[in-house]
C-alpha cells in the first residue's frame, strides 16, 4: 500500500480573509505552515465568483509551491477561463470539479460520462502541458470509466455524501462507504491514481484512509476550523497522525 499524501485546501483562509476584505489572515501564511506541518501538497480553488481564493493568491501560491518544489493542486471548473489561467501556470495538478454559482461548496462530483466530449479536449491540453489531471466524481462506476476515456490520469472521489452520513448517523453510511471502496478498486483497476476529497474530519478520515488504493486526500474546511482552536500545525499533524495508523491498522 503506497503511502497515503494529504493536500491541505487553503481556500476557508481566504474565506475568513475576505470576510472583512482586508489582507488577514493571509492563505500563503496557511500554505507556508502546511507545507512545514507535513502537508504534501497545497490545495486550492479558484472559483468563478471568486468567493475566496483570488487571481492574486493563485498568482502567489504557484509561486511559493514552485520555489519550494512542492505540489499544487488546482481545483478548476471546466471553461476557457480557469483552463487559460491553468496553463499559464502549469501547476503540478489540476481536479476538474462542478462548479454552479449558487452552491455554498461543491456539492456533486463532475459528470464526466454526460460531459465527455467537452471535457476530453480540456484534459487534453492540461496534460499536454505537463499537468496531471484529475476529475472530481462521485463514486460511481460509469464515472470511473468516462473519466478513463477522457484521458485523466487520477479520479478523486467525493467522498462528501459518505462523511455528511456518518455525522448524520444516517442508516446508509455503510453503503456509501461500500460504494466509494467499490469506485476505488474499479479505478485502480483501469490504471488511475485514486484520491479522496470533501467533508474529511477526523471522525471520518479512518476509514476512507483505510481504502488500499487511495495515494492522496484533500482537506480543508475541517482543518481551517480546527486551526481556530488549535492551530494549523497541529490540526494537520493530528490528522497527518489519523492517517497513518489507518493504514498501519489495515496493513496488520
Ligand atoms: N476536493 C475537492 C475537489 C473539493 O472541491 C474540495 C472543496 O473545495 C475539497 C477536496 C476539500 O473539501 P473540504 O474543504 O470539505 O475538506
Amino acid at each position: 500500500m503506497s503511502r497515503l499524501r494529504l493536500g491541505v485546501n487553503i481556500d476557508h483562509v481566504a474565506t475568513v480573509r475576505n470576510a472583512r476584505g482586508g489582507t488577514t489572515p493571509d492563505p500563503m501564511r496557511a500554505a507556508e505552515i502546511a507545507l512545514a506541518a507535513g502537508a504534501d501538497g497545497v490545495t486550492a480553488h479558484l472559483r468563478e465568483d471568486r468567493r475566496h481564493i483570488s487571481d492574486a493568491d493563485m498568482d502567489a501560491l504557484a509561486a511559493i509551491t514552485r520555489r519550494r518544489g512542492l505540489p499544487l493542486n488546482f481545483e478548476m471548473a471546466v471553461t476557457a477561463e480557469m483552463e487559460a489561467i491553468a496553463l499559464s501556470h502549469r501547476p503540478h495538478a489540476c481536479c476538474l470539479v462542478a462548479e454552479r454559482r449558487e452552491e455554498l461548496t461543491t456539492e456533486g462530483g463532475l459528470d464526466v460520462a454526460k460531459g465527455l466530449a467537452a471535457v476530453a479536449p480540456v484534459i487534453g491540453r492540461l496534460v499536454q502541458a505537463g499537468i496531471r489531471v484529475s476529475c472530481f466524481i462521485d463514486p460511481d462506476p460509469a464515472q470511473v470509466a468516462a473519466s478513463k476515456a477522457a484521458g485523466a490520469q487520477v479520479v478523486e472521489l467525493h467522498v462528501g455524501p459518505y462523511c455528511d452520513a456518518v455525522r448524520e448517523r444516517a442508516p446508509d453510511a455503510g453503503a456509501r462507504l461500500a460504494a466509494l471502496q467499490a469506485a476505488a478498486a474499479e479505478a485502480a483497476r483501469l490504471g488511475l491514481e485514486v484520491h479522496a476529497g470533501h467533508g474529511i474530519d477526523y471522525e471520518t478520515v479512518k476509514a476512507i484512509a483505510a481504502i488500499p488504493e487511495l495515494a492522496e486526500l484533500n482537506i480543508g474546511h475541517f482543518l481551517v476550523g480546527e486551526a481556530i482552536f488549535v492551530g494549523l500545525a497541529a490540526a494537520i499533524q493530528r490528522m497527518r497522525a489519523l492517517m497513518d495508523a489507518a493504514r498501519a491498522e489495515q496493513a496488520a
